[in-house]
C-alpha cells in the first residue's frame, strides 16, 4: 500500500477533498493531508483527519514535536503527492518554486510523481498566467488531471474550470499507483 500526500488548496471545492482522503484510506493507503491556510477557510483539518486518521498539516510552524520538519519526512515518504483541488495560486507557487507552506515545500522536496487536479473560475484557468504555470510544471514532470471543460461554476460562470468529478480522480490515482 502506498503513502498519498493530499494537498488541498483555496478553492470552493476543497470539501470534495474529504471524499477522496475517505476513499484513499478505505483501499489501504496511508493518506497524510497537507492543506493552504486558504484551504481551512473551506473545510476544518478535522474532518480531513478523521478521515485520513493521520494529522493534517497546515503550518510549517506546528512541527515542533521531532527534530526533522515533518513536511520533510512527508516529502521523503511519499509515493504520491496528489493536489485536489488545485487553486491558480497554488499552481503558480509550484510553477516558481516558491515555497510559503507545507504543501509547496513539500512540492519542492519529494521526488514522488505529483498529480495536480485544478479547480477555478475558467477565466482564471485560460489566463496566459495560469497556462504558462501549467506548461512549466508539465514540463518540470507533473501530471494534470482536469480542470472539467464543462458543468456550473460556483462562481456562476458555466463551462471550463470545475473540479474533475471525485470517482474519477478516484480511478485516475488508483491507475497512477498499479
Ligand atoms: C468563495 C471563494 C472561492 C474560491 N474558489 C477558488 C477556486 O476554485 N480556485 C482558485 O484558484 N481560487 C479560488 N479562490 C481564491 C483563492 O482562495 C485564493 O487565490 C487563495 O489565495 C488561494 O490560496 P492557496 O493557493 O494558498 O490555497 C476562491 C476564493 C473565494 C473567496
Amino acid at each position: 500500500m502506498a503513502t498519498i500526500l493530499l494537498g488541498i488548496s483555496g478553492s470552493i471545492a476543497a470539501y470534495k477533498a474529504a471524499d477522496i482522503a475517505s476513499a484513499l484510506n478505505k483501499d489501504g493507503h496511508e493518506v497524510h493531508c497537507v492543506m493552504t491556510k486558504s484551504a481551512t477557510e473551506f473545510i476544518p483539518p478535522f474532518t480531513l483527519q478523521t478521515l485520513s486518521r493521520n494529522p493534517v498539516l497546515v503550518s510549517l510552524q506546528d512541527e515542533k514535536n521531532s527534530w526533522k520538519p515533518g513536511h520533510i519526512d512527508l516529502a521523503d515518504r511519499a509515493d504520491l503527492l496528489v493536489v485536489v483541488p488545485a487553486s491558480a495560486n497554488t499552481i503558480a507557487n509550484f510553477a516558481n518554486g516558491l515555497a510559503p507552506d507545507p504543501l509547496c515545500s513539500i512540492y519542492l522536496a519529494t521526488r514522488a510523481k505529483t498529480l495536480i487536479c485544478p479547480a477555478m473560475n475558467g477565466k482564471m484557468w485560460d489566463h496566459v498566467a495560469t497556462q504558462r504555470n501549467v506548461a512549466q510544471l508539465k514540463l518540470d514532470g507533473a501530471d494534470f488531471f482536469g480542470p472539467d471543460s464543462n458543468g456550473m461554476l460556483a462562481c456562476g460562470y458555466e463551462g471550463k474550470g470545475r473540479l474533475m468529478p471525485v470517482d474519477e480522480i478516484l480511478d485516475y490515482i488508483r491507475k497512477s499507483l498499479a
